[in-house]
């Protein structure tokens, strides 16, 4: 096991229905540290970089639309495997695969506004906290 970085991001739904209290519990009940935090509204170059590889996807507009549609929360969250362990905690992409006790699982909706964003690879992770915090 590893100490690791991630990026983490509370999306517009989870701020505007008031989550970020209870998604934030979870996190740091597992042990992971927030390092950094700041609340960011989103513009359409940096989610065009952000979301590349997902550029050519139908729902992409919508997902533009979603993003700028409100603040996030930008974390940094650090911890033993946190790459995996935050996906672990997050659940499924698609909300009605997301298993209850998982952050979607239990707050998300929809797939298009699932409440969190996790890097995918440690890799990903460096690239995005750079992306977003510029470090
Ligand atoms: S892929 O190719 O669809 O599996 O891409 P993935 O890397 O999982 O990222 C998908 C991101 O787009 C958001 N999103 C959707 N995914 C699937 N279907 C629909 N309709 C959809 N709408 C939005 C999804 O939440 C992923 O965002 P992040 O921020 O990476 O969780």
């Amino acid at each position: 096991m590893a100490i690791e970085r991630t990026y983490i991001m509370l999306k517009p739904d989870c701020v505007e229905r008031g989550l970020m209290g209870q998604v934030i519990s979870r996190i740091e009940n597992k042990n992971y540290r927030i390092v950094d935090a700041k609340m960011m509204t989103l513009e359409e170059p940096v989610l065009r970089e952000h979301y590349a590889h997902i550029a050519d996807k139908p729902f992409f507009p919508d997902l533009v639309r979603y993003m700028t549609s409100g603040p996030v929360l930008a974390m940094i969250v650090e911890g033993e495997n946190a790459v995996k362990g935050m996906r672990i905690l997050m659940g499924a992409t698609k909300f009605e695969e997301a298993t209850a006790g998982t952050i979607r699982g239990d707050f998300a909706c929809s797939t298009s506004e699932n409440i969190i964003h996790g890097s995918d690879s440690v890799e990903n992770a460096e690239i995005e906290i750079r992306r977003f915090f510029g470090c």
